[in-house]
């Protein structure tokens, strides 16, 4: 008999030797991917190898170029960690090897992830009806809202998209604000709605959509519409205002989508709830679970309030594809068939937290950037650009685009933290974005230390 568990202890020792590393180690790679081509590539092996050493030479060959994302200083992008419950429940799932595609080829995980959504609705204040299908990511998860914005446009304007496709389909309008996030154009693109064709709604200077401009824009003409609108700007973590959105989105009987990939998160803390008023009247919401959440890659939820157009729009049907009376196909909610079990990290997260530590970690993390933006603001020249009402930072550092450039090279190449530039109203700047469970405030404190030093060099 094959020793089936040999590999897992081998995968167990590295893994525990890299999560060891992730508070001290320099937060970039090592090298490029060239050393783990290097390392890692070659001919085509003929013959086969002995489990534990595959993984011993992987764990090897691939420990230079990994980054400690997970770790407590990683602030570019928009990157949790991996709560401990989380990925432990991520191990299980690839030893379980459950297809989560269909109820009767796992009912562990379809019940697993009817409790993920139901506690995942409770914690963003979201309708308890709406229907869920747990996806990649906030670019998968925006991808299916818009399918089922666009089956349910269509349908009133008496169009079956699912069945006609677009070709002589009437027209539709979507409207975006003009900071939408890059998905939202992908997503357009894969649904065959075009990206050059939606109606860019004017934004203010934290990038959020002008209300106003979105109701005058609504009103200028009639018929379908998908407006789509955020919660946590990629930069500033502004949040788009809902309720007057929402108001103008009844008024005309459009669609309204809201992008939460990590903002969303802001409706499960007191603190934070504000930010989201009127969110809950929307029609669809992506958000991630692998971002603020602090599940492992990859998880996110699409959520849809009306289950009909979710399922209009994503359910698969074959002849040998037998539905098992009252129970929930996981597939019918997402664009894949096969897929791992991907709501059972997440669940974990939700559990291993409860409402209260998701709401201290998403305090603490928000805390957290108003606190590096006060130390940032202490350099001389330097200057913080948005207002920091959630968990992302933007600052000007001293010497133009060139001086900030350098300095965000230098401080990936010093290595206490990592922090990534954008350009914000055609400057090159420093962002900061806090979203990690494991942060502490000494870790933000070095980091300020290791900005300041980058920048006087
Ligand atoms: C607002 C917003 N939407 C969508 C995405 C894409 O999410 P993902 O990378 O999980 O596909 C991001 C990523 O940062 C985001 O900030």
């Amino acid at each position: 008999m094959p020793d089936r568990t040999a590999g897992l202890r081998t995968a167990a020792a590295h893994a525990e030797a890299f999560l060891d590393t992730l508070d001290d180690r320099p937060v970039a790679a090592r090298s490029d991917a060239g050393a783990v081509r290097t390392a890692l590539g070659g001919p085509l092996p003929e013959q086969g190898e002995d489990p534990a050493a595959v993984i011993d030479a992987l764990a090897t060959g691939a420990e230079p170029g990994l980054v400690a994302t997970p770790g407590p200083r990683h602030f570019g992008f928009v990157i949790g960690g991996a709560l401990p419950a989380a990925l432990a429940a991520d191990w299980l799932v690839s030893a379980w090897d459950q297809n989560a595609a269909f109820h009767s080829l796992s009912p562990a995980a379809a019940a697993i992830e009817e409790v993920g959504s139901t506690w995942t609705l409770e914690l963003l204040g979201l309708p308890r009806t709406a229907s869920v299908g747990f996806v990649t990511g906030g670019q998968g998860a925006n991808t299916t809202c818009l399918a089922a914005a666009r089956n349910a446009v269509f349908a009133g304007a008496g169009w079956d998209v699912e069945r006609d496709g677009l070709i002589g389909a009437p027209p539709i309008r979507i409207l975006c604000g003009e900071q939408a996030h890059a998905t939202i154009y992908t997503s357009l693109r894969l649904l065959g709605l075009g990206e050059q064709t939606t109606i860019r709604i004017p934004a203010d200077a934290q990038g959020r959509m002008d209300p106003v401009a979105l109701a005058e824009a609504l009103a200028a003409n009639a018929g379908p519409t998908i407006v789509c609108a955020q919660a946590g700007n990629v930069a500033t973590g502004a949040f788009d205002a809902f309720e007057p959105i929402a108001d103008a989105c009844t008024e005309h009987g459009a669609w309204l989508h809201v992008d939460g990939a990590f903002g969303l998160w802001a409706a499960a803390a007191p603190a934070t709830r504000h930010l989201t008023a009127g969110v809950e009247r929307a029609a669809s919401w992506a958000v991630d679970a692998h971002k603020w959440l602090n599940a492992p890659y990859d998880g996110a939820m699409a959520i849809v309030a009306d289950p009909d157009a979710h399922l209009a729009a994503m359910r698969l049907a074959g002849p040998y594809l037998v539905a098992d009376p009252g129970q929930r196909d996981s597939t019918n909610y997402v664009p894949e068939s096969s897929r791992r079990a991907r709501a059972v990290p997440i669940y974990a997260a939700i559990r291993s937290l409860g409402r209260a530590g998701i709401a201290e970690m998403i305090e603490r993390n928000c805390a957290q950037a108003r606190r590096i933006a006060k130390q940032l603001s202490t350099i001389p020249g330097a200057e913080v650009l948005n207002d920091v009402v959630l968990n992302q930072v933007l600052v000007r550092l001293p010497g133009g685009d060139d001086g900030n450039r350098a300095a965000v090279a230098a401080i990936q190449r010093d290595g206490t933290c990592w922090l990534g530039g954008t350009t914000w109203n055609g400057e090159y700047v420093l962002r900061v974005s806090i979203s990690n469970w494991a942060t502490t405030d000494e870790d933000v404190d070095r980091s300020a230390a290791a900005v300041a030093a980058a920048v006087t060099g």
